[in-house]
């Protein structure tokens, strides 16, 4: 079954070379999205994930990881934390640093989301350097949440975020389809 589901969804991601400097090829999801059977296929994915690692919430990695994570929350019946770039949260938020190739960029999340006693699955399109999902960790576990795992859709393994998250996941399962 994830045989096929892998095949549905990875044959509609599309890639677009040069995009967006030169050199770099990027992963274009909208194919996916516009496909509803691809689309549901993932989030089907995604939301045995939630279940067979106990999750008790979703958090979504702003922007592309809003469209996967929010109707995974829907499907399986769990609550939706978007964890946003700095800034746009209106409410008390906790924020995280973390490095980009050159300079830094900060995410945030609204405080009163996260508390003891959740379980929180963070959902999103590409694992790249690890850097975002490292910071989305670090917010939960100060949020004094637990962590379920991290799901994404592709892990670009070459740039190593799989071993940079080694620490942050603490044992927790690190999911890419
Ligand atoms: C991309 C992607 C991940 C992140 C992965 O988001 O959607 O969130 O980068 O990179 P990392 O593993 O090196 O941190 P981007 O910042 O381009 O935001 P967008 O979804 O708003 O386009």
């Amino acid at each position: 079954r994830e045989a096929a589901t892998r095949e549905l969804v990875l044959g509609r991601i599309r890639d677009v070379p040069d995009h967006p400097k030169p050199g770099v090829v990027f992963k274009d999801i909208t194919p996916l999205l516009a496909d509803p059977e691809a689309f549901t296929a993932l989030t089907d994915w995604f939301a045995g994930l939630c279940v067979r690692h106990g999750a008790t919430k979703v958090v979504g990695l702003e922007a592309r990881g809003f469209i996967l994570a929010a109707p995974v929350a829907v499907s399986a019946g769990l609550g939706f934390v978007p964890v946003r770039k700095a800034g746009k949260l209106p409410g008390a938020t906790l924020g995280q640093a973390y490095d980009l190739e050159y300079g830094s960029a900060e995410i945030e999340v609204h405080a009163e989301d996260l508390a003891a006693g959740d379980r929180v699955m963070v959902i999103d399109d590409v694992l790249a350097t690890g850097g975002t999902a490292g910071a989305s960790l670090e917010l939960i576990r100060r949020a004094g949440a637990e962590v379920a795992g991290v799901a994404v859709l592709m892990e670009l393994g070459f740039l190593g975020g799989r071993a940079r998250l080694e620490t942050a996941l603490g044992g927790a399962p690190l999911d890419a389809l």
